[in-house]
């Protein structure tokens, strides 16, 4: 469905993605997982095309992204919400502003129609009463089921998370694994997910794969990689110092 093969990106002269290949199927939640700083994000802004590669391609119903024109690539872009690694809700917005923000720029529904879809996809997120607030008067979870929220407001076939329970208590990270769940069961949307939380990788994916040197070096059910043999999955499941990978 989703086809990234070979992607090449470098900054400067350090090397990011090393020919990185990964397939996305329709109706699954894929989580990448790798170590800080190993290009996750940066494999998540080539699939909406926030990022061009040096070389590679990437595939969605046998068209190349990197060849689309601008009408192709917006049209490409509404398929998908994106929750970004701390939310990026706009502070001087209200929490119903936020959700609303894209059908207000890239629809023609008018505002009370807006106003019902934001507290709609509020309520699905599992937030009541919250629309006149301001993100800064949110808790850390709350804010990411907004973000939620305004992801899915363009009722897109994809959902890309970065790192969607980074930085939230064990408890408040498994109410985000929930609905990353939900979101799968009930919008039927295909997930895409980016996190070194192994414990949040174990409950949401189908299938999980590990960036390593640029490279995806694993791709497997969640009882696969547990059963890997390869050790610098293992190294990093187990989070262990000790092992291939470089610690520094
Ligand atoms: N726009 C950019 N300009 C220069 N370097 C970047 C840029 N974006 C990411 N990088 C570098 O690419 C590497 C991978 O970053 P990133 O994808 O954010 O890692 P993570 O796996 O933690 O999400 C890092 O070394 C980072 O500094
Ligand atoms: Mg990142």
């Amino acid at each position: 469905m989703l086809e990234l093969i070979e992607l090449y990106k470098s900054f400067g002269d350090k090397r990011v993605l090393n020919g990185a290949s990964l397939t996305i199927n329709k109706g699954e939640t894929l989580t990448i997982i790798g170590r800080s700083g190993v290009g996750k994000s940066v494999m998540l802004k080539h699939i909406i095309r926030l990022m061009e590669p040096d070389s590679g391609k990437i595939l969605i119903e046998g068209k190349n992204i990197f060849e689309f024109n601008r009408k192709e690539l917006t049209a490409y872009r509404q398929r998908f919400g994106m929750l970004f690694q701390g939310a990026a809700l706009f502070d001087s917005m209200t929490v119903d502003e936020n959700v609303g923000l894209a059908l207000r720029e890239h629809t023609n529904i008018p505002e009370p129609q807006i106003q019902k879809i934001a507290t709609e996809k509020l309520r699905l997120v599992g937030l009541v009463n919250v629309e006149h607030l301001k993100p800064e008067e949110l808790s850390g979870g709350m804010r990411k089921r907004v973000g939620l929220a305004r992801a899915i407001s363009m009722d897109p076939e994809f959902i890309l998370y970065d790192e969607p329970t980074t930085g939230l208590d064990p408890i408040m990270a498994d109410a985000i694994n929930d609905l990353i769940i939900r979101m799968r069961k009930e919008l039927n949307i295909t997930s895409i997910c980016v996190t070194h939380d192994m414990v949040s990788a174990y409950k949401i994916s189908d299938r999980i794969a590990m960036l390593y040197e640029g490279r995806i070096i694993f791709v497997g059910t969640p009882e696969e990689v547990k059963a890997t043999d390869n050790p610098v999955v293992q190294q990093f499941i187990q989070g262990k110092a000790e092992g291939p990978i470089k610690v520094l």
